[in-house]
Parts: structure tokens; sequence; C-alpha cells
């Protein structure tokens, strides 16, 4: 008798940086998460944020700019989502607040609801974002997310990430891939609890 050990299906976490800027830390953050995910987790980066429009009522529904839609098609899609969140004046960066409203909407059937999510952030202070990130958190959890609870505040990011967008430093690569186990873990408790 022969035994076949099926591998279950990878979970797909959507990374989104919440900065547009091309050297951004945060989004080479979330691109070494792809490289350094554990087997098991795969991590895709969202790129459409600066195709977001400012969030109108009159302009929801079905009839949503496209970027709109591709963005909750890519959230909706997702197994799990992933923010690393730069800190603009002590909180959330309007470009992705404004891309959570949208994603936010219709409020209940949402592509955020019930979406099991996390919260990283950056910045070259020595406070790590810290700030934005439970903004980020509590906004989240406000639009329906199941928000894990942990944080990685990556704080003197200019010392920690090369001029290429390389991961410097050895603690926070191990730090990174220990969250992505968490929110891995973190939705297979939700999926088993659906
Ligand atoms: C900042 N920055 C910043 N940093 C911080 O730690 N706390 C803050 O409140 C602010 N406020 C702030 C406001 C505005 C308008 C800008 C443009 C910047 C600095 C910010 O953390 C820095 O630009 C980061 O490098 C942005 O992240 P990315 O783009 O590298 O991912």
């Amino acid at each position: 008798m022969t035994t076949t050990h099926l591998s279950p299906e990878p979970i797909r976490v959507l990374a989104i940086s919440g900065s547009l800027r091309a050297g951004s830390h945060n989004t080479a953050i979330l691109r070494a998460a792809a490289e350094l995910a554990p087997a098991g987790i795969e991590v895709e980066l969202y790129d459409g944020l600066d195709r977001i429009p400012a969030y109108n009522e009159d302009h929801d529904g079905p009839a949503a700019e496209l970027g709109v839609a591709r963005l909750r098609d890519r959230i909706a899609g997702a197994d799990a989502v992933l923010f690393a969140t730069p800190e603009y004046n002590g909180s959330v960066p309007g470009q992705l607040k404004n891309a959570i409203d949208w994603a936010s909407r219709p409020r209940g059937s949402s592509a955020l609801a019930g979406k099991p999510a996390a919260v990283i952030g950056a910045s070259p202070g020595q406070y790590g974002a810290k700030w934005a990130q439970a903004d980020l958190r509590r906004t989240l959890g406000v639009a329906g997310a199941l928000v894990l609870d942990a944080e990685l505040a990556i704080d003197r990011s200019h010392e920690r990430i090369g001029a290429a967008g390389e991961l410097l430093d050895a603690e926070m690569r191990e730090q990174l891939i220990a969250l992505l186990e968490q929110l891995s873990a973190h939705r297979q408790r939700a999926a088993v609890a659906a």
C-alpha cells in the first residue's frame, strides 16, 4: 500500500505598504517578507495604492473605479493581509487610510470583514511608527478585520535597511519571519472558528 502525503495549500498573504515612496523602507520590508516567508506562506505585494482615488460615497458601488475594484478583489482573494505602515504626524498616512476606507465598504460584506490581518511599521525615528500601527489596528478592527494582537516596530529603519532595500539586521529578519508565522496561525484559528 502506498501512502500519499498531500501538502496543504499555502496561505496567501497580501502585503500592503502604506508608503508611495520608491525607496520606501516599509515596502522594502514587505519585499523581504516575500523572500523570507517560511514554507506554507506566500506573500504577494500589492502595488496599486497610488491608483486609489480619494474616497467619495457618491462614487462607491458597482461602478467604483477599476483601481478600487482591484484592491477589493486582491484583499478578498487573500487568506490574510499584512500591512506595513509609515507614520505621518503620529498616525497612518492618508493614502493608506483612504484605501482602507474603500476596502471597508459595503459595511458587513466588505473585503476586509472577517479578514485576518497584521500590522507592522518602520520609521527612521526612535519609535518605529508605533502610533501609526496602533491607529491602523484600531481602524482595521472597526472595519471588521480580525487583527492580530502583535506589533513589529522597526525603529531607525535607515540603519537597518540598505540602499537596495536589503534587511541588514538579522534580528529584524527573525522577527519578520516570526510575525508571518503568527499571522499564519491566526488565520488557521480564524478558519477553524468560522
Ligand atoms: C514623517 N515621518 C514621521 N516619522 C515618525 O516616526 N513619526 C511621525 O510622526 C512622522 N511624521 C511624518 C510626516 C510626514 C508628512 C512625512 C513625509 C514623514 C518620517 C517618516 O517616518 C519617514 O519619511 C519614513 O521613512 C516613511 O516611511 P517609508 O516611506 O520609508 O516607508
